[in-house]
């Protein structure tokens, strides 16, 4: 017997970096997905396949997370040695992976494949509802991510177009916008974490502009609120220049992101980076009068695809 699943990844349309400091975010999930196949075995070990390595370690001891060579891999063993735990059982299990979400760049790809992984393993059991998938998915990825905010599991295992902070969690965003991207790939290899440690340092020695930052930040991100109950692509693409900006300001932007930028601005109704920044992706907000254009001139200087607002999150099949 198989047990299939597969959760999408994301992206952040308005608020990163900004949100760690209490402002509101929206993000939303997208049209590219991990898929996680899991069975039994009969070799006593958990072994997990994937495009980016294999790896497997035995379960005569169900406490060896430490003995994992590829770190990435961690939140998947931790999920099926928990439900090896809970159920008793003397098999070993097989978790292959597949995935659509280009790995490292801010699209929520280990968060997507944490959820596929955790419905998957324990789908062979019974099938578990989202808000328990999530739990779990969550505590996986703390195996390797301890200050997780929890915020790419939960919009990757309930899927759509939210509002996120601090202080409330998730709101749901009522208007259910077609809104497409594309996504262009600056190929600079980032580190989430760096880059937020660069922002707090830049916050401390720049406490005024920071602020006057995070209250241009608030009105963007209510202005954006509203543009998306209208539908107004015209406005939205201006705020996410508006965002950009931002952005840069606090320092997260590349000679490489601006490009993009500058280069996506010409044809769509606007781009911004996504994510933490200091490479990784963009997105360029496009409909079909403009999509193509938009596509020809990103292909010449970066990896791109469009996509679109995911509404199903995880998916069993
Ligand atoms: O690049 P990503 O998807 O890891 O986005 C990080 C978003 C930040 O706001 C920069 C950090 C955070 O924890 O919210």
């Amino acid at each position: 017997m198989k047990s299939i699943a597969s959760a999408p990844g994301k992206i952040i349309l308005f608020g990163e970096h900004f949100v760690v400091y209490g402002m509101k975010a929206v993000l939303c999930s997208i049209d590219k997905r991990i898929t996680a196949t899991s069975q039994f075995i009969d070799e006593k070990v958990i072994r997990i396949r994937s495009s980016l390595g294999e790896s497997e370690i035995s379960i005569d001891s169900l406490d060896n997370l430490g003995k994992v060579q590829q770190k990435f891999m961690k939140p998947f063993f931790y999920v099926a040695q928990k439900a090896i735990k809970e159920n008793s059982i003397k098999n070993g299990i097989e978790i292959v992976l597949e995935s659509e979400i280009p790995p490292g760049v801010g699209l929520g790809s280990s968060s997507a494949a944490c959820v596929a992984v955790t419905a998957s393993v324990n789908g062979l059991f019974s099938k578990l509802s989202k808000k328990d998938v999530v739990k779990i998915a969550i505590q996986a990825e703390r195996t390797i991510f301890e200050q997780n905010s929890g915020a790419d599991s939960s919009v990757s295992t309930f899927g759509g177009l939210v509002s996120y902070d601090l202080k409330n969690g998730f709101g749901d965003i009522t208007s259910r916008n077609d809104l497409n991207f594309i996504i262009s790939n600056s190929a600079q290899v980032h580190n989430t974490q760096d880059v937020v440690r660069q922002v707090r340092i830049f916050k401390e020695k720049n406490e005024d502009l920071f602020n006057r930052l995070c209250r241009e930040e608030t009105d963007i991100v209510d202005d954006a609120t509203s543009s998306l109950k209208e539908n107004d692509l015209h406005k939205l693409g201006s705020l996410m220049l508006k965002n950009h900006d931002l952005l840069k300001q606090i320092g997260v932007s590349t000679e490489k992101i601006d490009l993009l930028v500058h280069e996506a601005k010409k044809t769509s109704y606007g781009a911004k980076i996504t994510g933490a920044g200091g490479g990784g992706c963009i997105i360029s907000l496009v409909d079909n009068s403009n999509s193509e254009d938009t596509l020809n001139n990103l292909r010449k200087i970066s990896d791109c695809f469009v996509t679109k607002i995911d509404y199903s999150g995880l998916r069993y099949s």
